[in-house]
């Protein structure tokens, strides 16, 4: 292992679209030999200090053995030492062999590795690549790694680097950068890399509150079954759209939840035989344990077929119930959701009643004083159908890192542009493209199918990590991505392997009853009906895990790939199959 180049730079200003940065990316070789000191080389500097610098991020060492890969990638035949922002451009030293706390000796200093590298914009300037580069940076997994300094001391290109101490219980960057990537929803990863010795200060405090944010989506909260809610008032937010603010019943606290998860109803209308099941996005923060709100479109018939009735549920929550009204609801889940304590950059992307969601983000944004870059981006027909215009332009006015952009699809004469909306058309990644400032972002989706589809497909072309993209439909989920097969053709390829399981049998075991599996039905949902049972659902498509049950016997096979696939040792059986012999649920 040897140390190649110490490279360092002072704060340079470069001229940026219009405007003036301030970075020290922009490295060179030291001649000679450097003093590295606790909070920096010599000579060096940088711009900003929350994201490089200080005591964990004193110096950042990059493997030469990457050069190539960017070579290759970018087609430039040579790069300089230092092209990546690196103080030390190192050999030998790979993500996939150096430990989070290991030791390295280099001539008189003594450094200890502390954490992968997140880049920032500057380094899409440093490389002369677009905004996505960061992003496909920190997607390569070639991301180098920060040192503490133990022991000051000079160092110089050619010194040898020698391992002094290492920890096998520590993960190594590489797993490091897979986990905070690809596995940060998921606690045993977490706390592997909570493990490691001697991690950073501010890692640590990210990684717990990703750790407890990961068990809190995981931990069933709020209350068993369904509990009473009384509608205590309704808000018209636009001429299709209106909000229900509901109150305990029993007056008992309502239970914290995370922005982005909906309510389960089961609603008696009217006229209906049965009981009718229906999911809602909570829409606003969950800072007021007061209340919970819904934001309702009404459903009208569809547009090719006026014959049909118009949408149950939606209509029933906007002509039928009054204040006062109680409404069985089940207690707040859903995976599609912000974590609170996070700061990176996020895109609230929304087509129509899709904005639920996000403004149940944003609130929390804005409520938790979050310095979070936000961008809302939010497409509807007219002023006619636009819903919360105006609470979210003055969210923008109020607070500067809150941005938004709005489309009309087909403005009235009466919207006006600058005010009501920012652009004609639909919201597409052109759009998108043309309004984001750089930054290495999250992305969340929610909208009609074409909608998500075109932005799902043209952000990944675009060069967004797929990880960083999150996404929830209302309606039937369809393959996102091109290429993939439609659930559909899943669907005939599973119905035919399993028509030869001819003998299988289905037991309910609340039910008390067992039939033999009649392998016409497409779910154990519908063979469940056709016995006369009655388990709730609400999309039968796997998205909303209404009709999650538990499988107490015998194995599944899912002739629909659920969204989010259920809890462990449970079974979607809308979208679900025997592939056992036996099979018990619990319905
Ligand atoms: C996780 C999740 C969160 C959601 N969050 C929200 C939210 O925040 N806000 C919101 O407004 N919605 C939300 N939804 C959608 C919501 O759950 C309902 O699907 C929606 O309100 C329509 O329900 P409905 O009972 O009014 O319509 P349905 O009765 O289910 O009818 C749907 C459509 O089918 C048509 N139809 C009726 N009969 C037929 C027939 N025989 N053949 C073909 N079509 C027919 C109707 O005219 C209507 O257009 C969410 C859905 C999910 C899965
Ligand atoms: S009914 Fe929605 S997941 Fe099964």
């Amino acid at each position: 292992m040897k140390l190649l180049s110490v490279n360092a730079s002072t704060i340079k200003e470069i001229p940026y679209k219009g405007k003036t940065v301030t970075s020290g990316i922009f490295k060179e070789p030291v001649a000679g030999r450097v003093m590295v000191r606790r909070l920096n080389i010599d000579g060096d500097d940088q711009a900003d200090r929350r994201v490089h610098g200080g005591f964990d991020m004193a110096v950042y060492a990059y493997p030469f053995e990457h050069y190539a890969y960017w070579r290759n990638e970018l087609g430039r035949e040579t790069f300089p030492y230092g092209q990546f922002g690196e103080n030390l451009t190192v050999a030998g030293l790979c993500e996939d062999s150096v430990r989070v706390g290991d030791i390295f000796r280099v001539s008189e200093a003594l450094l200890q590795v502390t954490q992968p590298r997140i880049p920032c914009y500057k380094l899409a300037i440093r490389m002369e690549q677009g905004p996505d580069f960061p992003a496909r940076f920190q997607q390569s997994g070639r991301m180098g790694f920060y040192f503490r300094v133990l022991e000051e001391g000079e160092i110089g290109a050619g010194d040898p680097i020698e391992l002094a101490e290492s920890d096998e219980g520590s993960v190594t960057i590489a797993e490091f950068i897979r986990v905070y990537l690809h596995d940060s929803h998921d606690p045993p990863s977490l706390r592997r890399v909570l493990a490691s010795r001697d991690l950073g200060e501010a890692w640590r405090v990210y990684l717990e509150k990703m750790l407890d944010n990961a068990e809190t989506v995981m931990r069933p909260s709020g209350w068993e079954g369904f509990r009473t809610l009384l509608v205590d008032h309704k808000v018209p937010e636009s001429e299709t759209i209106t909000s229900l603010y509901l109150t305990p019943q029993d007056g008992k606290p309502l239970p914290p939840y995370l922005p982005g998860q909906y309510l389960t109803f089961r609603l008696a209308i009217p006229g209906q035989s049965r009981p009718v099941t229906r999911t809602y996005t909570l829409s606003d923060s969950p800072n007021h344990p007061d209340y919970y709100r819904v934001s309702i479109k009404r459903e009208p018939a569809p547009a090719d077929r006026p014959d049909l009735p118009p949408g149950l549920s939606s209509n029933y929550l906007h002509d039928q119930v009054e204040l006062g009204t109680g409404l069985c609801v089940k207690a707040p889940q859903g995976k599609f959701t912000l974590d609170p304590n996070d700061e990176t950059p996020v895109v609230l992307v929304s087509g129509g009643v899709g904005l639920t969601p996000m403004i149940s983000m944003l609130n929390t944004i804005v409520e938790t004083g979050s310095r979070r870059p936000t961008w809302f981006i939010h497409g509807t027909r007219n002023g006619r159908e636009h819903a919360m215009g105006r609470h979210v332009r003055r969210m923008a006015a109020e607070n500067d890192n809150v941005h938004v952009h709005i489309a009309y699809s087909q403005p009235r004469p009466e919207d006006v542009e600058g005010r009501d909306y920012d652009s004609q058309g639909r919201v597409n990644i052109e759009l998108l493209k043309r309004v984001l400032t750089p930054a290495a972002y999250d992305f969340y989706l929610c909208g009609p199918t074409p909608f998500m589809k075109s932005l799902y497909n043209g952000l990944l072309a675009w060069g967004i990590p797929e990880t960083r993209v999150y996404y929830e439909f209302f309606g039937p989920a369809s393959a996102l991505k091109e290429g993939a097969g439609r659930p559909g053709e899943r669907a005939v390829m599973a119905a035919t392997a399993l028509a030869n399981n001819e003998h299988a049998e289905v037991s309910f075991a609340r039910s008390g009853l067992t039939a033999k599996w009649d392998a016409s039905f497409e779910s154990i949902l519908d063979f469940a009906e056709a016995q006369g049972l009655r388990p709730d659902f609400s999309c039968r498509m796997g998205i909303c895990h209404t009709c999650m049950c538990r499988l107490i016997d015998g194995e599944v096979e899912y002739v629909i790939e659920p969204v989010d696939m259920p809890d462990p040792g449970c079974v979607l059986i809308c979208c679900a199959q025997p592939k056992t012999q036996v099979v018990v649920v619990d319905v």
